[in-house]
């Protein structure tokens, strides 16, 4: 590649139609022989999983340079992914995106430590492992913390939020932090209602919308937060390595000071990046490229609202299939966010899960453990650059899988009253 070409030029968003990895091209290593043929372009397996995921052949490529952290041509592709990130939420006139090295977790903490002034307190909607997780981080920081937990395969309650709020008579609780999608399980949770409520009473909303950022609609303009992080390698379908901070500039500037760590203090690296378009510490310029590039496919896929279509496809196909073959879901359609699907495992003693999952992926279908505590569970995605035909080549394999392996029904254990 000419060196002197600017990042994007050149190169259009990638053409590779979705849900031709059947026909793709291969040189990949024999595996035993599914009834539909199923490589990625790759010859890796499809990644049916929260992420990371399969990326588009236009993805991997745009990672094939090098660019110095100082070179005006990488500074002009970190600002152009930030002002494409924050159009993303329409949040042009009031946000602006910090972006941080490291996995989504990284910028979840930053999030919480750079917002949750000391000695004020975090009201976190708990209702799986990710909420949980912003507890422990709240513990590690030392920030106090109020949590709202309910059940794993139900929404956040809003009204006990709204009491909540109402009997802070002293105003200790600063902020609210809610888990757009429960990637535990692929509930979604009602952002709307719960800004709504937040911004009545006057407190911050913080989001993790790790697992809906790209392919579930959030405009900031009527939907007030004052801080969401996702990461560069799930709905965005870059690859792994970067997160971002979209954060309403006013209570950034307000949140100066507030960080327990030099890395990790949005504010800090905010004011960096604003200075001279650089970032404060080596930036993660290849996943920043794919990212780029990322971006330019999703615009060409219609935007979220395109790829909200695909993934709302995708999950459709998945259940009718699995619902076919007789497997039970944790979540009612009604919270179940086009992102991951939780099955619950069959009773059938012939089901093994780790058998299941090594001769799936021995077909080239990766899938995912659950991570419940209330039911032995687990779980496939929907998301990343893969389309109907490979859910249906999925489905296919899984019922050649259930067929080797002997399992006559799918019907869970019945669950305790
Ligand atoms: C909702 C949510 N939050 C946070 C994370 C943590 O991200 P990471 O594993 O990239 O640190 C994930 C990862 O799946 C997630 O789904």
């Amino acid at each position: 590649m000419n060196p002197k070409e600017p990042p994007n030029e050149g190169r259009k968003p990638s053409s590779a139609p979705l849900g031709t990895g059947s026909e793709a091209a291969s040189g990949a290593p024999s595996r035993a022989a599914p009834r539909v043929a199923s490589e990625a372009p790759s010859g890796d397996p499809w990644l049916l999983t929260p992420g990371p995921l399969t990326t588009s052949p236009g993805v991997k490529r745009a990672m094939q340079r090098d660019l110095g952290s100082r070179d005006g041509r990488f500074i002009a592709v970190n600002r152009l992914i930030r002002e494409r990130l924050t159009a993303l939420v329409h949040g042009q006139a009031t946000h602006t995106c910090v972006p941080l090295q490291g996995s989504g977790t990284f910028v979840v903490e930053a999030m919480i430590g750079t917002f949750v002034p000391p000695g004020r307190k975090l009201a976190i909607l708990v209702n799986g492992a990710y909420g949980r997780r912003m507890a422990e981080i709240c513990r590690y920081l030392g920030r106090e913390y109020v949590l709202l937990e309910g059940p794993e395969d139900r929404p956040n309650d809003v009204a006990r939020l709204a009491q909540l709020l109402s009997e802070d008579g002293d105003g200790a609780i600063s902020h609210v932090a809610i888990v757009h999608c429960e990637t535990t399980t692929g509930l979604l949770n009602p952002l709307e209602e719960v800004a709504e409520v937040v911004a009545r009473h006057g407190r911050g909303l913080l989001v993790d919308a790790m697992s809906t950022f790209g392919a579930l609609a959030i405009d900031a303009r009527t939907v007030a937060f004052d801080a969401l992080v996702a990461s560069s390698n799930k709905c965005l379908e870059a690859t792994p390595g970067v997160g971002f901070c979209l954060a309403r500039t006013r209570a950034l500037e307000a949140a100066a000071g507030n960080a327990h760590s030099l890395a990790l203090d949005l504010h800090a690296q905010w004011q960096a990046m604003e200075r001279n378009g650089q970032w404060r510490f080596t930036p993660p310029v290849h996943t920043l490229l794919s990212l780029d590039q990322a971006l330019a496919e999703l615009a060409a896929e219609g935007g979220v609202e395109g790829r909200n279509r695909r993934y709302a496809e995708n999950c459709r196909t998945l259940i009718a299939g699995m619902d076919r073959l007789g497997f039970m879901r944790l979540i009612e359609d009604a919270f179940q966010a086009p992102i991951i699907v939780t099955f619950l495992k069959p009773a059938d003693p012939a089901f093994v899960f780790e058998d299941f999952y090594d001769r799936l992926a021995a077909k080239g279908f990766v899938i995912y453990p659950g991570k419940l505590t209330m039911a032995e569970t687990f779980r496939i995605g929907c998301i990343g650059r893969l389309g109907k035909t490979e859910m249906q080549s999925a489905l296919a394999a899984i019922e050649d899988t259930l067929g080797e392996m002997g399992v006559a029904d799918c019907a869970p254990a019945p669950r305790p009253a």
